[in-house]
């Protein structure tokens, strides 16, 4: 107890000048590194208990600190982003996304890149994609259908959701013309995910062939040629189709081809697995929630009702939509996201030095007890029963997405995808949820249930 009321004394704001982050004792710290790398979760708990959501590890120049405490993440997001880095010495992205990719850029470069993405991310175009996102769905749905026998069946449902959202990827950045090649786009994005949750040795830079970063390297140079030969394609023919985000950067002309290159598979990296982990997540928390996929269906059977959906439609998904913040509350697909200090930076009254790497912890601050009730509770209706000082709190601490100037990118596009997804599913199919236990989480990337979302389907008799 006394060690817990010392080591919150770092998240108070100290009168004076800035105190140092306070860091646990050096034998915890090396098992708690390790861990990290290999089992956040647990880690990322103990800090929230034992170290007021906020403490340093490491010394030197591999110094970590962790940010999860609601109020002090604010205040970082609010902080210029001159004083952070993301194209630190830590980034391995880089190695799989490109050099120029928005994600690990930083300064004029992050600006002109992000500026030129963001112009095919308009609210317009996102309401297009809302009827392509249903009619997907229910490709989807109809293709599993036919594999159920009368009955039903246990199966995974998370490599059917992952299918499913890189075909919505596929089409919303390629536009129709890639459509009959998602299965080669998925096959070359499948090994470079799963290395970045390799160890940090098995990502360790070498030249060696026939390596797994290698095969990666291999799978970026086709990646780049294919996508270089569809901006040809695009410039030697428009095909004015408003779902083709890469024929909008093909004409605009603001990025260079390999700039263009780096973007797309940035934005179909960044958007691939962390959105079919979350709906993994979210499948297994809704099916094993007495009464909620009920509920689910009802809503989605007033919403979608046989008119073409839109962003009308998407409003009135309430449940589906609170269900979809709910799941990102407790498990947002990045557990940890990373920025290093350009500078001295002093966030909460704490003073952390240039050259540290910070993770600020979106799944720290969205079980706060301070700001949750029942923190650890799955209850999409807390979301319908907020005053407006719990709500403003609620506001803070919910930041699956990230905040300010380099906040999620796709956030737009992933809630839209996972509402409807989700509530499409619930309308067209039986699920039983096969085990009440909370799946345990893996992967420090991105965060998802091990072992998937395994559960009983069926059609729904009426419908299908
Ligand atoms: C549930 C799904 C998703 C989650 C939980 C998620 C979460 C995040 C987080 C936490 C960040 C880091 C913010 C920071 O460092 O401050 C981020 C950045 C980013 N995300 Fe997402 N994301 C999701 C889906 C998507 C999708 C669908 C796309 C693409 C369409 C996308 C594109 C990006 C990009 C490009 C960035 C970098 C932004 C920048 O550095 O300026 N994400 N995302």
């Amino acid at each position: 107890m006394a060690e817990r009321a010392e080591e919150s004394q770092a998240r108070v704001a100290p009168v004076g000048s800035p105190q140092v982050l306070r860091s646990p004792p050096l034998r915890d710290q090396v098992r708690m590194i390790r861990q990290l790398l290999r089992e956040p979760v647990p880690v990322l708990d103990e800090i929230a208990q034992r170290h007021g959501s906020m403490c340093l590890l490491g010394a030197g120049p591999l110094r970590l600190a962790i940010v999860g405490e609601p109020s002090a993440m604010r205040e970082m997001f609010t902080t210029p982003i001159d004083q952070f880095r993301w194209g630190h010495k830590f980034n391995v992205l880089s190695f799989v996304v490109g050099a120029e990719s928005l994600i690990v850029s930083d300064g004029d470069d992050h600006h002109r890149r992000r500026s030129a993405v963001q112009t095919a991310f308009t609210r317009k175009r996102l309401n297009q994609w809302i009827p392509m996102i249903v009619d997907r769905t229910d490709a989807a749905i109809d293709a599993l259908v036919a594999t159920l026998p009368p009955g039903g069946a246990a199966l995974d449902l998370y490599p059917v959701g992952r299918r499913l959202v890189l075909e919505v990827a596929a089409r919303a950045f390629f536009g129709e013309r890639m459509a009959e090649r998602v299965d080669e786009l998925s096959d070359l994005f499948q090994l470079p995910q799963a290395y970045l949750e390799g160890t940090a040795l098995q990502q360790f830079p070498h030249r060696i062939p026939r390596t797994r970063r290698a095969k990666v390297r291999d799978n970026r140079r086709e990646l780049v040629r294919l996508i270089n030969e569809q901006i040809e394609l695009r410039r030697a023919a428009p095909s004015g189709d408003p779902f083709d985000v890469l024929e909008v950067l093909a004409l605009d002309g603001s990025l260079s081809d390999s700039e263009i290159c780096d973007q797309v598979i940035t934005l179909i990296g960044a958007g691939y697995d962390t959105t079919a982990a979350t709906l993994a997540w979210m499948l297994c928390r809704a099916a094993a929630e007495p009464g909620l996929w009920d509920r689910l269906r009802v809503e989605a059977d007033t919403v979608l009702d046989g008119s073409v959906a839109d962003e009308r439609s998407l409003a009135a998904l309430d449940l589906a939509t609170r269900t979809m913040r709910e799941t990102t509350r407790l498990h947002p697909a990045g557990i940890v996201a990373p920025r290093e200090t350009a500078t001295d930076v002093t966030i909460a009254g704490t003073r952390i030095r240039k050259g540290t790497l910070v993770m600020w912890s979106a799944y720290i601050a969205g079980r706060d007890p301070s700001i949750w009730d029942r923190p650890t509770a799955f209850d999409p209706d807390r979301w319908s029963s907020m005053s407006p000082e719990r709500r403003a709190l609620a506001d803070t601490a919910w930041v699956p997405f990230g905040r300010g100037s380099r906040n999620c990118l796709g956030f737009a596009l992933a809630q839209m995808e996972l509402t409807l997804i989700l509530a499409r599913l619930a309308q067209r199919l039986d699920l039983t949820a096969t085990s009440q236990t909370v799946p345990t989480p893996v992967g420090l990337v991105v965060n998802r249930p091990k072992g998937g979302a395994p559960m009983r389907v069926a059609s729904r008799a009426s419908i299908s």
